[in-house]
């Protein structure tokens, strides 16, 4: 492999999300990175509330959870189609095995449904089953970073 390359590649699994998504030409690919992005933000707002770095609200945390649950009901819309992107994260086994990655989703959405959040206490409860739950797809379907 030519050393530039090396370098691009090494730099485009470092970069942070908002950097990853220059240059992404695929709409499809654009519209799934986004929706994960918008997870990413929700989880850390609810993440941050359960461990006192922001104050508790309980409005923004049911938004907070609410937008989870819609942009996991959309994960099936966003990764249907197989589209790629230089730039994306997606292991080829999300259309080789669509039944182990729906099982995730499905996983993905039993965990937010468990989500209590009438106290920091009861966010703090759910995060790390959230947590797992965002892990044990992106462990298989997506490429480490
Ligand atoms: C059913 C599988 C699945 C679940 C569940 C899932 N993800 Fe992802 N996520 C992916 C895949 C696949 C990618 C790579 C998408 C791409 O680059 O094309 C990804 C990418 C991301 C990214 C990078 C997006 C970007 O900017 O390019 C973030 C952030 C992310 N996920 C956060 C989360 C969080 C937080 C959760 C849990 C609340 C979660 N994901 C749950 C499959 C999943």
């Amino acid at each position: 492999m030519r050393p530039t390359l090396t370098i691009a590649l090494t730099l485009g699994f470092a970069a942070t999300a908002a950097l990853a998504h220059v240059g992404v030409k695929d709409p499809q690919v654009m519209a799934r990175m986004h929706g994960m992005k918008t997870m990413g933000a929700d989880l850390k707002t609810l993440g941050q509330m359960a461990r006192g770095i922001t104050a508790f609200d309980e409005a923004k945390a049911r938004a907070a959870l609410q937008s989870l649950k819609a942009e996991t009901d959309q994960i099936p819309a966003l990764f249907g189609p197989e589209a790629s992107d230089p730039k994306s994260e997606a292991l080829p086994a999300i259309w080789t095995d669509p039944a182990g990655f729906q099982a995730r989703k499905e996983d993905m959405a039993a965990a937010l449904q468990a989500t209590r959040i009438s106290s920091p206490e009861d966010i703090a409860a759910s995060m790390r089953t959230i947590g797992a739950a965002c892990s044990a797809c992106h462990e298989v379907y997506r490429i480490k970073q």
